[in-house]
């Protein structure tokens, strides 16, 4: 079969676009739908019924675009409900790993990072004990995510080190996707590496787009394609959006920023 894949990709708000970034890297030639939940944002403190309504909500829309999958990418919402939605979707539902399993591979003391339902989550407790030789400090940090999501779409003034906890570490992981946007501010502040899920959501979506259902994908790995326009929707319009590193997505990309300031549109859900 020779098909352009549709996949809907969500998020409480911005962060997700680090993960829809590495996904368009991996996979030039799909069709690309972005769902931030930022009138709601952030989900990390919210009740896990509150969270499964809204991450719902947003896969409802997917399954009437028709998407072929969708990729949860956020930590919290997968935590709470990925089992959950891939219950309920005909669709195949993506989640996000922390990248614990290529920290415990090259590092012994390892900071995790995450919003407190991902650091309380059953998930990262069996992700992490399966990795014996490993030791993992998981912390949750309850202000970090919504911080920076009012700093990349409000301009609120953001100090990273009011939010990180000290400590000395040969690797730290990235368990929101919100932390993405600041990763080399992170691996500074602890002088070691940092790792985060989005690359192994972005293989793991290859993989199931090419095993499960025969899609031919246009590009090879790692081939980004300018000319992919992924529709942007956000339930809250934020002045400042367009201005912010968000559209940017860091260097890492190798994008350039019109790719992302188009096809933008604000709906309530
Ligand atoms: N980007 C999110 C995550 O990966 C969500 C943070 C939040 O909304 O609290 O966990």
């Amino acid at each position: 079969m020779n098909a352009i894949a549709r996949i809907g990709v969500f998020d409480s708000g911005v962060g997700g676009l680090t993960v829809l970034a590495a996904c368009m890297k991996k996979l030039a030639g799909c069709s690309f739908y972005y769902f931030g939940d930022n009138a709601h944002a952030p989900y990390g403190n919210r009740s896990e019924a509150e969270i499964t309504e809204f991450v719902f909500r947003g896969l409802r829309r997917f399954r009437r675009i028709g998407v072929d999958a969708a990729v949860l990418a956020c930590n919290t919402a997968t935590a709470v409900c990925a089992e959950r939605a891939r219950n309920a979707f005909a669709f195949p539902v993506v989640g996000m790993e922390p990248a614990v399993r290529p920290a415990a591979a090259l590092c012994r003391r390892v900071l995790v990072l995450a919003t407190p339902l991902t650091a309380a989550s059953r998930r990262l407790e069996r992700l992490t004990a399966s990795f014996p030789d490993t030791s993992f400090t998981i912390c949750g940090l309850s202000g970090f995510a919504g911080a920076i999501e009012r700093a990349l779409t409000c301009g609120e003034p953001l100090t990273i080190s009011d939010h990180l906890p000290q400590g000395r570490y040969d690797g730290v992981v990235l368990g929101c996707t919100h932390y993405v946007f600041f990763r080399d501010e992170i691996a500074r502040f602890y002088g070691c590496k940092v790792f985060d899920g989005g690359e192994g959501t972005a293989n793991r979506l290859r993989s199931l787009l090419i095993q499960k259902h025969k899609y031919s994908l246009f590009g090879t790995d790692d081939h980004f394609d300018p000319s992919q326009n992924p529709n942007i929707c956000f339930t809250k319009k934020c002045k400042e959006m367009r201005k912010s590193r968000v559209f940017f997505l860091g260097n890492s990309a190798k994008t350039n920023k019109s790719v992302f300031l188009t096809n933008i549109c604000f709906k309530k859900i």
